[in-house]
């Protein structure tokens, strides 16, 4: 082997690992725990930090302490979640709606939950979500998926900042806990690799 050929190979040795080191691969299996921490970028998940609460929480709902599960699946079941939640706080907006009492800003708000905004969050995660658990085991792979998430955050954002002008209502905790699990979503998209 000449040197140059050497070189050659030692170069592409090395970026294979640093490219190994950046995308840590969706089939791996790490414990739940383990997901909040990389999605938080706590490596000490400080008890405090408010992100790493969210997430152990959303996920603790459905899987135990310590649970070992290959990686796609939190960012996929974050990605359910969020979409499922979407669907009751607008059948909350809706019903509201319906019941009459509201008028002017507080109409329109609602109704960008009930409608608008939520229902093209909604399509985006349900994007995102068929995406997931097909990945192949290598990394570097750019779903394309980031944007769908980016949507998502951009208009149930635009919903929660919108009511939190207004005068407290149920709506606006709802909106803004959809708004935490969107944001958790995105977080997990790390461990696949999503930007
Ligand atoms: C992860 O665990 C499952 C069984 O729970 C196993 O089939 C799979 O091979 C494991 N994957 C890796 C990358 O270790
Ligand atoms: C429906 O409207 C009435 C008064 O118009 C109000 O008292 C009640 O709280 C409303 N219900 C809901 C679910 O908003
Ligand atoms: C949303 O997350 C923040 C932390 O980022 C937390 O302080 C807040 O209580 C959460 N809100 C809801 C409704 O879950």
């Amino acid at each position: 082997m000449s040197p140059l050929v050497w070189l050659a190979v030692a170069l592409s040795l090395s970026s294979t690992i640093v490219a190994g080191g950046d995308c840590p691969g969706a089939h791996r299996n790490i414990t739940m725990e383990a997901a909040c921490r990389e999605a938080c970028g706590t490596a000490t998940a400080a008890a405090g930090e408010p992100m790493y609460q969210v997430c152990m929480h959303a996920l603790g709902d459905d899987y135990r302490a310590g649970a070992v599960k290959e990686a796609y699946l939190f960012p996929y079941d974050a990605a359910w979640k969020a979409a499922l939640s979407y669907e009751l706080t607008a059948g909350w907006a809706q019903v509201v709606l319906m019941n009459g009492s509201l008028s002017g800003n507080e109409k329109a708000a609602y109704g960008l939950v009930a409608g608008g905004s939520y229902r093209e969050a909604h399509a985006a995660m349900e994007k995102v979500t068929p995406r997931l658990p097909d990945l192949p085991p290598d990394c570097g792979l750019d779903l394309g998926v980031g944007d769908e998430y980016r949507t998502a955050l951009r208009d149930v954002g635009a919903c929660r900042d919108r009511l939190a002008k207004l005068p407290p209502s149920s709506l606006l905790p709802m909106v803004e806990k959809d708004y935490n699990l969107t944001l958790l979503a995105y977080l997990l998209g790390k461990l696949v690799g999503i930007k």
